[in-house]
């Protein structure tokens, strides 16, 4: 609990216009991203059908690391004789999974449709109702295809996008030419201008010709079942308008890719193995998130790469580093010498141009300029790996790396002795008290040692995505993060994304949420917002008179999971969090303003070192009645800054921030 306690004086804010207490990082605020809570299947990624490769069903082998080979592809097993998740049958068709044929290597295994069901009036086929829906819009158009083999049929098939009662059929084609081989088939779904956009929906592919040779009916076998929607900026399997562009409104610098844990996986043979991500999707096996659910790998790296593309992102990339969530790890030297290896290819398949192996893969792929690489992360969270081994694995990346790369700065994902890393990635996972009592953690860290990449935080208040009190306990945060960019210089929230449909979340605070049709921006996401957007390259020194506090009982501390029953001393936190920058070619000074508490208050501004401030300037301001407000997919626009022209402004001035606050005030100076 904590009270506020009205100061004696008016608060005063002394700023030093003239002078430069560090300069801010241009790549501050950046996005980190892993598959979690739906985030790419279901989520980012355009496809509209779940479960499109029959593989949800999988048993992945668990491979030990003493047995371990990462050349090997380790094929995953199925349940005889069961129908795949998420498929159902439409009319008296009979499906079921069949191993027995193959599409090939990587998709081992098919959905067989029996058809001898099918009759004029009685169509017998599959329907796939998507992520919790699919999402139908008028005047669009969607991209089917298939691949199909036939006994007995050549067709035609209807593939239908309709509602899921099958009432309304919103579009449909007709496909022949089945045969006894593999072979693609493609359809344009287009709708029609008079429909109301919905998601409960389905996409059917179906037939009323039993096909028949000799008294023996047909059988059709179906793998890699897409439905595409017009993605963002019509990049081919790329990703859903919607969500993309709430990410390029944030103007985000930096991607930190494919995790968090998902680079980690389970087990080894769980890991984000790069190779069997890239080149054509059907060639792609795909494989067990570790949160708990499957992966096609259609959205992999060159997909990471194409989103770095589109947003203008530079991209951090985390290699694997030889650690397993299972708490397994392979020890430095030969054994981790091909992982190590993997990430050289890796790094040259991002960087490298087309005279490169790996370059010229990605080429292939559909990327032909190289991207620029900064920033390599070796692992996540290796502070979990007890035994010890992070340190040694860490020099013979670090070591292999530098040999070849020598520009390439190295980020440790925890303190390391063997070598000294570019970089360390810091985690913060707290309450809004927690973050302000927080707020100074970098102010005395040492300027000569590592940069600091703050790769993961969040207050975690509110679910699925962070309500107003988690956004002020961001924003407070945010000051102390923008104050230290000469040590921080990169930075991002996690988790990116939730899917808010029942089942669809894993982890309960997350900065954009969606179902299958529509999406919204957390208060949280709008406080990065406003923060990215208004900053300069130079941080002026702040100092303050009669700053308002609060008494804070901070939590019991946890030993091995368990609250500890003695409680820490009551500490005071502030109640407003401020800092400024300047943008030295400009002038223009922004002066950012957080109010952590229920009442407005008044604050004295008195800026030296300048010759004038105009009268006039502008505020963006975030508030709330309440700090349990919060946005939603049925409010999605409760909570959002506003901007307005602001006078009254000069050298010396008062202004009154509301309750439950964020501002940023831009001040043109002379
Ligand atoms: O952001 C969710 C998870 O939190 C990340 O995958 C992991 O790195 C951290 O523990």
């Amino acid at each position: 609990m904590a009270n506020a306690q009205t100061p004696n004086s008016a608060v005063v804010l002394k700023i030093a216009a003239d002078q430069v207490a560090a300069k801010v990082s241009p790549t501050l605020y950046g996005l980190m991203t892993e598959e979690i809570n739906y985030s790419y299947e279901g989520g980012l990624y355009g496809e509209l059908i779940r479960n499109r490769s029959f593989k949800a069903d999988a048993i992945q082998q668990i491979v030990h690391p003493d047995a371990y080979d990462p050349a090997k592809n380790y094929p995953a097993k199925f349940p005889a004789n069961t129908a795949p998740k998420f498929w159902s049958t439409v009319g008296g068709a009979k499906i079921a999974l069949d191993t027995n044929t193959p599409l090939n290597g990587a998709l081992n295994v098919s959905l067989r449709l029996d058809l001898s069901s099918a009759a004029k009036n009685a169509p017998a086929g599959v329907a796939n109702g998507g992520y919790w829906g699919i999402p139908v819009k008028p005047n669009t158009t969607y991209h089917a295809s298939f691949y199909a083999k036939a006994q007995r049929f050549s067709g035609p098939l209807t593939v239908s996008l309709e509602s899921a009662d099958g009432k309304k059929v919103f579009a449909q084609a007709q496909i022949s030419g089945f045969d006894a081989g593999w072979k693609k088939f493609n359809a344009t779904l287009t709708t029609g201008g008079d429909l109301t956009p919905s998601k409960e929906n389905r996409l059917v592919i179906s037939t009323t010709k039993p096909g028949t040779w000799f008294n023996h009916h047909g059988t059709i076998w179906l793998q890699q079942v897409s439905l595409m929607p017009p993605t963002f900026k019509n990049r081919p399997n790329g990703d859903r308008t919607d969500i993309s562009q709430i990410l390029d409104d944030l103007q985000p610098k930096f991607l930190r890719f494919p995790g968090g844990n998902y680079v980690e996986g389970d087990y080894f043979n769980e890991r984000f193995n790069w190779k069997e991500t890239i080149g054509p999707v059907e060639q792609r096996p795909g494989h067990r998130s570790c949160w708990g659910y499957w992966s096609t790998d259609g959205f992999g790296l060159p997909e990471y790469l194409g989103w770095c593309q589109d947003l203008g992102m530079e991209p951090v990339l985390a290699v694997f580093a030889g650690y397993v969530l299972k708490r397994d790890y392979i020890p430095a030297g030969p054994t981790l010498a091909p992982f190590v290896q993997e990430a050289l290819e890796e790094i040259q398949y991002v960087t490298g141009d087309a005279t490169t192996h790996w370059g010229a893969q990605r080429v292939k792929d559909g990327y032909p300029n190289p991207f620029k690489l900064r920033y390599v992360e070796i692992g996540n969270e290796d502070w979990f790996d007890r035994s010890g081994s992070y340190d040694g694995r860490f020099a013979q990346f670090y070591d292999a790396i530098k040999a070849k790369y020598p520009n390439l700065q190295i980020i440790a994902t925890t303190k390391v002795s063997s070598r000294t890393p570019d970089l360390v990635d810091d985690h913060f996972y707290r309450s809004a008290l927690q973050m302000q009592s927080d707020t100074h953690h970098y102010d005395n860290v040492s300027r000569q040692g590592p940069k600091i990449f703050v790769g993961e935080w969040a207050t975690r208040e509110g679910s699925p995505t962070p309500n107003m009190n988690a956004a002020l306990g961001d924003a407070a945060w945010l000051t102390g993060l923008e104050r230290n960019s000469d040590l921080v210089v990169i930075s991002c929230y996690a988790p990116l994304f939730v899917n808010v449909s029942p089942g669809g979340m894993q982890w309960r605070t997350d900065l954009i949420g969606y179902d299958a049709l529509t999406s919204y921006a957390s208060p949280a996401y709008y406080v990065q917002k406003m923060f990215n957007l208004n900053h300069g390259d130079a941080v002026l020194p702040v100092t303050v008179e009669n700053l308002p506090m609060r008494d804070w009982q901070p939590p019991a501390p946890r030993r091995g999971g368990v609250a500890q029953t003695n409680l820490p001393p009551v500490q005071q936190v502030p109640t407003l969090f401020f800092n400024a920058t300047r943008d030295t070619r400009s002038g223009v000074i922004f002066l950012k303003v957080v109010n952590a508490v229920g009442s407005a208050q008044n604050v004295s501004v008195e800026i030296s070192g300048l010759a004038g401030v105009a009268a006039n300037g502008e505020a963006v301001v975030l508030s709330a009645a309440s700090p349990e407000d919060t946005n939603s997919n049925s409010e999605p626009t409760k909570l959002v800054p506003v901007t307005t022209s602001v006078d009254g402004l000069g050298r010396q001035f008062s202004r009154t921030f509301p309750p439950y606050s964020v501002t940023v005030l831009r001040l043109k100076t002379e």
